[in-house]
């Protein structure tokens, strides 16, 4: 069955960044595309702290499931995960079996990548059945019609010049040429410029895709954003690349079965092995929890009692991600001290956002609370948690306003 009507149907339900529209109906049938996501960063799912959000792997896989056939070529660009820990290897390899149901072809490795070590990126790639791209002298890919070559995003713009005039060198025929660079944006741009012959270049960025499509002289310049939010699709037909397509991936989009299984199981195994128990610790503060505070606070604790971070804690459990080292930090009081939030098995008592989570470690003040002040504390107690991308809306003074006591 011809995929047309899927891709038809996204295109008119879900994508708020359409570049441009596939061309018309009657194209040769030994077209194919070239179909773009990731630098995941280990955003395997968003946090979902404000709503609407968008991302994450189950629904990238739908979408890619719907708009690629076997004949396409799917390339996943790294990193793969944030930082280097038992965490991010637990969702490398999650990543890796999703890339499997993505029908992924090629993983485009940065340099952060290989720092999860060789045994992690074996288990990526037979995981994912992909091949890994390491951006070495001779590592170019090539395939039915097309030369494919990347760096890991340690080359200046000359440097990645000389790899790509290589690629261009070792061209037989007319096959395409793509070229991945972990370059940001203007750097890829000055770098387009000097190797005419590209028709691709995907670059590296952390903002939204262009709603204008860029093209330098024939070469096509795109990038899906990072943390796995949007997918790019570029059409290969007769000669050239049509213009490329960019999916967004927001709550509209479902959740691809196969892959949802992987997050669940990904979610287990962070239970299984305690990682949230073993988060390290930067002090030794000592808190008390809210109830402690209510005898001597109680009109404070009323208002506490009455707001939503009461249920900070109800609300990571009905996610399932309460065995989440991503989100425990700021849905519990005091996580980054060993007289904190440990796991709540030992400490149900510093379970949501309390008291201390604010006004800090209170052991002391309770005991002596004439000779033991509290610090005052102000607008500067809130940001830790109400960063910009967990809390987009956030205005001191008409929050403060839901909570004043
Ligand atoms: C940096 C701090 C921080 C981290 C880390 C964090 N959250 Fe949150 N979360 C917040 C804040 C702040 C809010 C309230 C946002 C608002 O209303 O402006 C929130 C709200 C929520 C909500 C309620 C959303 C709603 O619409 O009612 C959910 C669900 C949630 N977070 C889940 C998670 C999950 C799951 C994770 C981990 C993947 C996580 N959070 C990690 C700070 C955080
Ligand atoms: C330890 C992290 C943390 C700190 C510190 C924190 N918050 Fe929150 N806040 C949250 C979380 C998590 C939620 C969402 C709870 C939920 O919905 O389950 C939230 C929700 C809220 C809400 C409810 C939002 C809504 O849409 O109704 C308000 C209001 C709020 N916070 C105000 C503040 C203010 C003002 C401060 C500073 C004085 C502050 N918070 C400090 C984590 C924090
Ligand atoms: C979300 C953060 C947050 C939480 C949770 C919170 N407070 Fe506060 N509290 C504040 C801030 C900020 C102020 C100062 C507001 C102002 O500028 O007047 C304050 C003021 C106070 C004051 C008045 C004295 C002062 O320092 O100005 C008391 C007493 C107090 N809080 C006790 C409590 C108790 C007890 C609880 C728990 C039942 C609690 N607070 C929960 C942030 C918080
Ligand atoms: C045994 C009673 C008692 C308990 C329990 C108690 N407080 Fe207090 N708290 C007081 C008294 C009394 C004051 C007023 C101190 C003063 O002004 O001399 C106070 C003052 C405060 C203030 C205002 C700043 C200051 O220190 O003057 C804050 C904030 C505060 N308490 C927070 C808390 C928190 C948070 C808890 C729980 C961890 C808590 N208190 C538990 C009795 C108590």
């Amino acid at each position: 069955m011809s995929p047309r009507p899927k891709i038809a149907l996204l295109l008119l339900s879900a994508v708020p960044f359409v570049l441009a529209l596939l061309g018309n109906a009657t194209k040769p049938d030994d077209s194919w595309t070239l179909v773009v996501s990731g630098a995941t960063k280990g955003y395997l799912a968003p946090c979902g702290c404000t709503k609407p959000m968008s991302g994450g792997i189950r629904r990238r896989a739908s979408v890619i499931q719907a708009i690629s056939k076997e004949s396409d070529l799917v390339v996943e660009l790294g990193p793969m995960v944030g930082g280097p820990g038992r965490q991010s290897e637990i969702k490398a390899e999650t990543l890796a079996q999703s890339l499997k149901t993505m029908k992924t072809d090629f993983v485009s490795l940065q340099k952060s990548d290989l720092l999860l070590g060789e045994g992690v990126l074996d288990s990526v790639s037979r995981l994912s059945g992909a091949q890994l791209m390491r951006g070495q002298a001779d590592d170019f890919q090539s395939g039915e019609g097309w030369l494919m070559a990347n760096d890991l995003g340690d080359l200046t713009v000359e440097q990645a010049v000389l790899r790509a005039q290589s690629l261009v060198r070792s061209r037989e025929s007319k096959e395409a040429l793509i070229y991945i660079t972990g370059l940001g944006k203007d750097e890829a741009t000055e770098f387009a410029a000097k190797v005419p012959e590209l028709d691709v270049v995907v670059y590296s960025s952390s903002s939204n895709p262009e709603r204008q499509a860029v093209q330098i002289g024939k070469t096509w310049l795109v990038s899906p954003a990072d943390e796995g939010k949007f997918v790019v699709s570029l059409r290969f037909t007769g000669d050239r690349f049509e213009a490329p397509v960019v999916y967004g991936l927001g709550p509209d989009i479902h959740d691809e079965k196969t892959v949802a299984r992987y997050y669940d199981q990904y979610l287990d195994r962070l239970r299984v092995e305690k990682l949230v128990e073993k988060m390290p610790k930067s002090s030794s503060d000592q808190y008390s929890g809210t109830d402690k505070c209510r005898s001597c606070h109680e009109p404070a604790y009323k208002v506490w009692e009455g707001s939503k971070h009461s249920q900070a804690w109800a609300t990571l459990k009905a996610d399932k991600h309460d065995a989440d080292p991503d989100c425990v930090s700021c849905h519990t009081v005091g996580n980054q001290s060993s007289g904190g939030f440990i796991v709540e098995e030992k400490t149900p008592h510093l379970t949501n956002v309390g008291c201390e989570s604010c006004h800090g470690a209170g052991a002391a003040h309770i005991e002596a609370p004439e000779r033991v002040k509290m610090p005052t504390v102000g607008k500067d107690s809130c940001t830790p948690c109400h960063k910009l991308n967990h809390s987009p809306n956030f205005r001191y003074d008409e929050y403060w306003e839901k909570i004043k006591h």
